[in-house]
């Protein structure tokens, strides 16, 4: 199992570009389910996620062929008519976001057979509100065997109000509109951006969507819908893990290929830590600071503080002047990157839903850590930069669920990252 050697000591320096976005990329890889014919896709980033995604499309009767040297971003997706209508556990336990095939599914062929996903690191995460959704708009669900088997002559819009925001049932939800009769409405909807690009997704391949990026999403069901090309939208998650990275090591970072605008909260709270932050269009710089003000965070929806870069940010509030109170609103179980943090030296108090980081300039030191969960292992490798000698992180599988090559980034940016067979 591979691990990663991260030896601290180097201020980062330089540009590091971003690659497509994960959280974008999954949902629209499913949504290929709605049109049969050939769909491009340019910017998808190389992660396990994504082979997962393809694997899963592929058992279900799809072909998918990734592009080779320069294009090894682009990636096209041929649809026919399925050969079956059956995410099978095998799949769907590697990768939650499986359950995104259920809406296309039941959309377009009126059948769907989803394993439900197994439990999951960062809490219980249920679908009951995915399944709600698709009940709203008239299918039948049955939950049996480990399985969903849900069924639907031909879905009708309705109004659903989602009593919780979902990214992942708001995704699922639009899917399955685009091709019901009538008007579909979401309120309380999600409104993060990789919605926003599902949505444009959905409209180049004819889809009638207005509303994506605010709480009320109207869809307007249509016939048919055609295959289309598209580029993925960058990760902001990656991004603002590349910023913190320079900020951490005190370095002069600039991030490139990003839409800065979609890290408002994370650039206002660096701001607040006393952080100087450039920003244009599509990049974002960080200025050399040595001390830095520890600040409160509290992760909730978009546009507030997102819960991908709450383990990333108490890393950086683990060297901060002062104290600092996280709250984690979205996950209920998201702080065990807390104990290997700590395990560096960081003086963390967690309780359920809050962690009060009691910062100290120069305090970590290297040692090894285990990772538990995607953005934990961000955390680790951001704190492994700045904790004295080195530190090992292992299970960093983690890492290349979500992350496209981090280690080759840092390492142009001059730290000292080596991946270990
Ligand atoms: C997506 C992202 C993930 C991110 C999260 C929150 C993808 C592939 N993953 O996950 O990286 O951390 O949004 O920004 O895009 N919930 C229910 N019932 C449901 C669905 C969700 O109770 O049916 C709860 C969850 O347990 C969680 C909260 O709602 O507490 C938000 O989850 P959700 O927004 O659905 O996250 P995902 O779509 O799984």
């Amino acid at each position: 199992m591979d691990k990663m050697l991260v030896i601290s000591g180097n201020v980062l320096n330089g540009t590091v570009a971003t690659s497509g976005a994960k959280n974008a990329a999954l949902p629209i890889l499913f949504s290929t389910l709605l049109a049969e014919g050939e769909h491009t896709f340019d910017n998808v980033p190389l992660l396990k996620d994504i082979d997962s995604t393809a694997d899963l499309l592929k058992s279900l009767g799809c072909e998918t062929v990734r592009g080779q040297g320069d294009s090894q971003h682009t990636l096209k997706i041929k649809v026919s008519k399925l050969k079956t209508f059956e995410a099978h556990y095998d799949l769907v336990r590697k990768m939650r976001a499986s359950i995104l095939c259920l809406g296309p599914m039941l959309a377009k062929y009126g059948e769907a057979t989803v394993s439900l996903p197994g439990g999951c690191a960062i809490g219980t995460r249920p679908i009951d509100l995915h399944l709600d959704a698709m009940k709203a708009l008239g299918a039948e669900i049955e939950l049996r065997d480990g399985y969903v088997f849900a069924k639907a002559k031909k879905l009708q819009g309705g109004t659903v109000l989602f009593e919780k925001t979902t990214v992942g049932g708001t995704e699922n939800l639009l899917m399955a509109a685009v091709l019901a009769s009538g008007v579909t409405t979401i309120e309380n909807a999600a409104k993060e951006p990789e919605i926003v690009d599902l949505a444009n997704y959905l409209n180049k391949m004819g889809a009638k969507i207005v509303g994506q990026g605010t709480s009320v999403i109207k869809i307007t069901g249509v016939e048919k819908l055609t295959p289309a090309r598209h580029s993925i939208m960058p990760d902001r998650i990656e991004a603002g893990t590349l910023l913190i990275a320079g900020a951490i090591t005190g370095g002069d970072v600039t991030v490139t290929k990003c839409q800065p605008h979609d890290l408002d909260a994370l650039i206002m709270k660096m701001r607040e830590a006393g952080f100087k932050i450039d920003i244009t269009e599509d990049t974002m710089r960080v200025h050399p600071l040595k001390t830095w003000k520890a600040v409160d965070i509290i992760t909730a929806p978009h546009p507030l503080f997102p819960t991908d870069l709450q383990a990333q940010f108490m890393a950086l509030m683990t060297i901060a002047e002062g104290t600092s109170v996280i709250t984690e609103t979205v996950f209920e179980n998201r702080f065990m990157h807390v104990n290997e943090l700590m395990r560096l030296g960081a003086d963390i108090t967690p309780k359920t839903q809050v962690a009060v980081v009691r910062g100290k300039p120069k305090a970590l030191s290297g040692a090894p850590v285990m990772a538990t969960d995607l953005r934990a292992s961000a955390s680790l490798v951001l704190a492994g930069l700045v904790a004295k000698g080195s530190t090992e992180v292992s299970r960093i599988y983690h890492l290349d669920r979500g992350y496209e090559n981090l280690e080759g980034k840092l390492v142009s940016l001059g730290a000292q990252v080596q991946r270990m067979h």
